[in-house]
């Protein structure tokens, strides 16, 4: 009869069993998948962010944003501006509170480089319905290289608690088939 209080005879762990060594291997063999999945995702599996990272004052990216919207002003929704530049052409898009400014209006199938700085505190990024999520930080100019390839209407909804008027901090991309 085996007891917790009566300790066992002799040295009871050796030798070690062998479902015990069958199991000490898988575990080591599955570290070893892991650990090998960890360069080859970064490598390999597409999840990377295609950005390029700079520093920037707040006043240089809001100047550099209202002169984008002057250059590019196609429109007007609810005293917002809607914005389209060229195909090939430096988006700017900034977070502040409680807004994305300004709006955007791309073309299917093209590519840009999409500008993203916050003038207050952090923002998230999060095109929605499609599951986009980027940290917008003050400071920081995140520039992501962007092809969209679904036409439509999509909100950019923050996602970084901001504050009191967070929940209403949505802006709008629109892509033109
Ligand atoms: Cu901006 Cu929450």
């Amino acid at each position: 009869m085996h007891s917790g209080i009566v300790s066992p005879k002799g040295v009871w762990w050796l030798p070690a069993g062998k479902q015990e060594k069958l199991w000490v291997t898988i575990a080591f063999i599955w570290c070893l998948v892991l650990f090998a999945m960890m360069p080859l995702w970064h490598l390999k599996g597409g999840q990377n962010p295609t950005g390029e990272r700079a520093t920037v004052t707040k006043e240089a990216f809001t100047e550099r944003v209202n002169r984008f919207v002057d250059e590019y002003k196609v429109g007007e929704d609810k005293g917002f501006p809607i914005v389209e530049a060229p195909p090939g052409s430096h988006l700017y898009m900034l977070g502040r509170m409680w807004q994305w400014y300004p709006i955007l209006k791309l073309k299917q199938g093209a590519t840009y480089t999409l500008h993203l700085s916050s003038v207050d505190l952090n923002h998230g990024f999060n095109l929605f319905p499609i599951n986009v999520n980027f940290q917008v930080i003050p400071g920081y100019d995140y520039a992501l290289k962007i092809t969209p390839n679904i036409a439509g209407e999509f909100k950019v909804v923050c996602n970084e608690f901001c504050g009191i008027g967070h929940h209403t901090m949505v802006g709008k991309i629109i892509v033109e088939p």
